[in-house]
């Protein structure tokens, strides 16, 4: 099982990025994680020039990678209160066509961090509904993980163990939907 990790942060410092390597340590070990690492090298999204053409290569490359996953996971910050500008530009290049993209249908999960006190829920809950517009399986569990700077240790694992296993928890219900799509009745 293939499980891609796109974080929506850019910084090499991102505490959402740091969250996806502790999500990684509760997968199983037969698990194959990639941390998806060319959100910063897709361009603008514009309907009338870039639509009826062959996409650039760092939106196909972003749209195979997705196609060869069997799961995404998303960590995501919370900018002004939704999800941050780069990260809707990727999923709106991968929405297209719409019918045929290769989010339609994949389980997929929605974790997030803030340096505020809230854990960037409402760009969590934003997330989350563009993924299900986009045709997404969007599986339950929540990980809201305030006060980002200091909850990781210098390992990068998540300190609150309570944090921990929702997240625990969330990774679960991703490869669970994942197992039972693949499961092939007697
Ligand atoms: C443009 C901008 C807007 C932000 N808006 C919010 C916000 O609405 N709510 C919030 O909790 N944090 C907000 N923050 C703070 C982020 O939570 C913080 O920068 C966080 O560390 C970003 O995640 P990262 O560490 O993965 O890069 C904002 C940060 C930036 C740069």
């Amino acid at each position: 099982m293939k499980v891609l990790a796109i974080s929506g942060s850019l910084r090499p410092d991102s505490y959402n990025t740091k969250l996806l390597r502790a999500a990684e340590e509760l997968l199983p070990p037969e698990v194959d994680f990639v941390l998806y690492q060319g959100v910063k090298a897709v361009p603008p999204y514009d309907e009338g020039d870039d639509d009826a053409q062959v996409a650039p290569m760092s939106v196909a490359a972003l749209r195979s990678a997705i196609g060869e996953a069997d799961a995404v996971l998303f960590a995501t910050p919370e900018y002004n209160a939704s999800i941050p500008g780069s990260l809707k530009n990727a999923l709106d290049w991968i929405s297209r066509p719409l019918a045929t993209n290769t989010l339609r249908n994949k389980p997929v999960a929605v974790v997030g961090a803030s340096t505020g006190a809230f854990g960037a829920v409402w760009a969590q809950a934003d997330l989350r509904k563009v993924l299900a517009a986009i045709g997404a399986r969007v599986v339950e569990g929540e990980v809201a993980v305030g006060h980002a700077p200091t909850r990781f240790d210098e390992q990068g694992r998540l300190e609150d163990e309570s944090l921990r296993e929702q997240l625990q928890e969330t990774v679960d219900a991703l490869v669970a939907e994942v197992e039972a799509r693949t499961l092939v009745p007697a």
